[in-house]
């Protein structure tokens, strides 16, 4: 800590959520210098950026001690699935420092890490999701049986991490049947030496994030609903996200009082009665199937490009809130809301999520308040700004509703430009 009682953070990664995170931490006055690892071209405006992989133990320790870091925030899964907290936090103890890590140890981590660990640790609690059978090459067999027993369309998921593109879902059962083997035979690397096969669920996702501080206080932070797809009218290949919205008009009182009492609060427990010293973000990856909650996935982290209106919604101090759960007690931690609605629209590179041109210029105009822009994939080069990523730039507007808010946002899209842009221009309308 700081003589003035403030904390050095270091907050890992390099996407448009770090952005947000980084500009509201920017906020706190118990802030006092921000690092972010690797950062972007956008983050440098909120602190400094460090050329460190997050998944570099050593490196990232390295860095903790020379800028005399108080608190590391994850932010995506891989440097947390492999035990990043754990390293950092053995390493701070051998020197006799006190350092405070926002994401779970490589034990709770594994609830993204593995799909399979996930389900049976929902089998375990009695916490709401899909049918599922594991299958390795020992039991394709019965894998093939279970699909036989489905209606389709067929859900085959990899059971480790896959950067995203492991889960397929299949309309024809040969296909599926064909996708399994491929699968097996490593398709997705090691990741889908083991395959979860799921039954599928009809209904509208929504993203929920729940802070929590291992001791069995949280906070739920604003719910969003991301838009995956490249085309309008969720047609097309997958992306990183395209856009959010948050609130989300179903994910009323009522619906959150089932996610409560039938999801948020069994996982924390059930987290607790096996042991697991989880503090940090869960993202529960919900599906309304007529009024009643499934989780489809758990991560360990906050959604991108949920965050970056997550962010914009959150009244309180978000450092105190981190830091209450990095420490074991949140409780008396403000989480107020700002009722308004925000609405983010992303714009990517041309060709994006196949292959896209990097290192265009870039240019953004004055933005009028209510507008945030979070750089997702940009970079600084000799004073210019330039892409650097297939997903570039998320602007997000608030405002009362859905409509006025994506007007906004479309508004100000008006003001950025760089060769081959595109955003969809249909984020929200689902919703209304
Ligand atoms: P993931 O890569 O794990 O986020 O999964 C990708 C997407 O697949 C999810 O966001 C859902 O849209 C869809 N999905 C996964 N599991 C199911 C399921 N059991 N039923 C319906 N859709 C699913
Ligand atoms: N937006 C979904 C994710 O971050 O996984």
């Amino acid at each position: 800590m700081n003589p003035d009682g403030t904390m050095n953070i270091l907050l890992l990664g390099s996407g448009g959520r770090e952005a947000a995170m980084a500009w509201k931490m920017l906020q706190s006055p118990l802030l006092g210098h921000l690092y972010i690892a690797p950062g972007n071209g956008g983050t440098t405006a909120c602190g400094t950026n460090l050329p460190i992989d997050p998944c570099d133990a050593e490196a990232v320790d390295k860095a903790v001690t020379e800028h005399s870091i108080d608190m590391v925030v994850g932010g995506s899964e891989a440097p947390l699935v492999a035990g990043l907290r754990d390293k950092l936090l053995e390493r701070a103890a051998m020197r006799g420092d006190k350092l405070l890590f926002v994401g779970p140890g490589a034990d709770g981590a594994a609830l993204e890490g593995s799909k399979d660990f996930a389900k049976r640790f929902m089998g375990r609690h009695n916490i709401p999701t899909a049918r599922h059978l594991t299958v390795t090459k020992t039991n394709v067999d019965e894998g093939r049986a279970f699909l036989h027993s489905l209606k389709a369309p067929y859900v085959l998921k990899a059971d480790g991490l896959a950067a995203g593109k492991g889960v397929l879902i299949i309309d024809n059962l040969d296909e599926a049947i064909a996708a399994l083997d491929t699968m097996l035979d490593g398709q997705f690397g090691a990741a889908s030496a083991s395959v979860v096969i799921e039954q599928f669920l009809k209904g509208i996702e929504c993203s929920v994030f729940v802070l929590t501080d291992g001791s069995g206080n949280y906070r739920v932070l604003p719910v969003a609903k991301d838009y995956k797809r490249i085309g309008e009218g969720d047609t097309g290949l997958n992306t990183g996200g395209m856009g959010a919205v948050s609130p989300v008009p179903f994910a009323d009182e009522t619906f959150m009082q089932k996610v409560t009492e039938r999801i948020i609060e069994p996982t924390l427990s059930g987290l607790r009665q096996e042991g697991i010293d989880y503090r940090g973000f869960i993202f529960l990856g919900l599906i309304n199937c007529d009024g009643d909650p499934y989780v489809i996935e758990y991560n360990v982290r906050m959604g991108d490009p949920e965050t970056e209106t997550v962010m914009t919604r959150i009244v309180s101090d978000f450092v105190e809130a981190l830091r209450g759960a990095a420490s074991g007690n949140l409780e008396g931690c403000d989480m107020t809301i700002d009722p308004r609605t925000a609405v983010g629209v992303m714009a990517v590179s041309g060709g994006y999520p196949g292959s896209y041109a990097k290192g265009k210029e870039m240019t953004i105009g004055t933005m009028s308040g209510d507008i945030h822009v979070f750089h997702a994939g940009t970079k600084e080069a000799e004073g210019k700004l330039l892409s650097w990523g297939g997903r570039v730039i998320d602007v997000v507007a608030l405002a009362d509703d859905i409509p006025s808010a994506a007007a906004k946002a479309y508004d100000a899209l008006l003001q950025i430009s760089f060769e081959g842009m595109y955003f969809r221009r249909d984020i929200g309308k689902d919703l209304l």
